[in-house]
């Protein structure tokens, strides 16, 4: 599929704008009570009022102003297409209902199933990281770079789980990074964690599984931070979701020895 610059930037532009305008939302709901909500999908996994108000601004906006775009998004689901957002509303929700700083929004547009812009916003902070494919990434408009820590036993290393795998396969990836020496921290945001990864804080971030909307955006900015992505839109990775391994250059190799991902 061809699209122009232009019309990339168009997107970038209403990305950035849409995950400022919904981390104001998120936010006004944790500020009251009343309005959060809070209701269980599962074991360990839940769903708030502002997952669903955040995802139905984004699909709104989405389909006003670019009609001819596919949606994907956590609480609403959708399928596949040339021209594709793809929205965690809130990525760590289990955070957010509880009242921990650590969540985000995160908005990603692809072409032909590969992330193109990316835009997350942690809301607590105010930050608002930007990336777009062959121009960089940003935080608050201001450059970014992984770091060049090559070493595992100097990293600092985020790993994520869910129900999604095995109790005993979550133990044994936190085991693996432990034994070879890794400051390890489970934060419980993929995005924000991947976020991390790009502006240098952490030196990688790993989980069994994770959906494309944790994904796309954190990717999009860790490629483009000069960070290196295991192939997690491999398969039917868009729609099923995949495992992820980000790192800086000097630690990929021997982290990939170590978790196996
Ligand atoms: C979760 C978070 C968490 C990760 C889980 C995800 P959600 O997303 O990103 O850090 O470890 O695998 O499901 O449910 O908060 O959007």
């Amino acid at each position: 599929m061809t699209i122009s610059d232009r019309d990339i930037a168009r997107r970038m532009a209403t990305a950035t704008a849409l995950a400022r305008e919904c981390a104001a939302l998120a936010l006004e709901h944790r500020r009251d009570p009343a309005r959060m909500n809070v209701q269980a999908k599962g074991r360990r996994d839940f769903v708030t009022a502002a997952d669903l108000a955040v995802e139905r601004l984004i699909r709104e906006r989405i389909s006003r102003e670019f009609p001819g775009d596919g949606f994907l998004g956590e609480e609403g689901g959708g399928a596949s297409a040339p021209l594709l957002w793809v929205v965690d509303p809130i990525d760590g929700t289990n955070n957010f209902a509880r009242g921990l700083p650590s969540f985000a929004v995160s908005i990603a547009f692809c072409v032909d199933g590969r992330p193109v812009v990316g835009a997350i916003a942690e809301p607590v902070t105010g930050a608002i990281y930007t990336a777009r494919k062959g121009g960089g990434s940003f935080r608050d408009e201001a450059p970014i770079r992984v770091s060049d820590v090559g070493a595992l036993d100097q990293a600092m290393i985020e790993y994520g789980y869910a129900e999604r795998r095995p109790v005993a396969d979550n133990l044994d990836l936190a085991r693996r990074l432990l034994d070879a020496g890794c400051d390890v921290r489970q934060v419980g945001s993929a995005a924000l964690g991947l976020a991390r990864v790009a502006e240098g804080c952490l030196d990688a971030y790993c989980e069994l599984h994770l959906n494309s909307w944790d994904v796309l955006a954190g990717m999009l900015l860790v490629e483009e931070a000069g960070g290196r992505f295991s192939d997690f839109l491999a398969g039917d990775g868009m729609t099923r979701g995949n495992s992820v391994l980000a790192a800086t250059p000097g630690l990929v190799d021997d982290l990939k020895r170590v978790t196996g991902l």
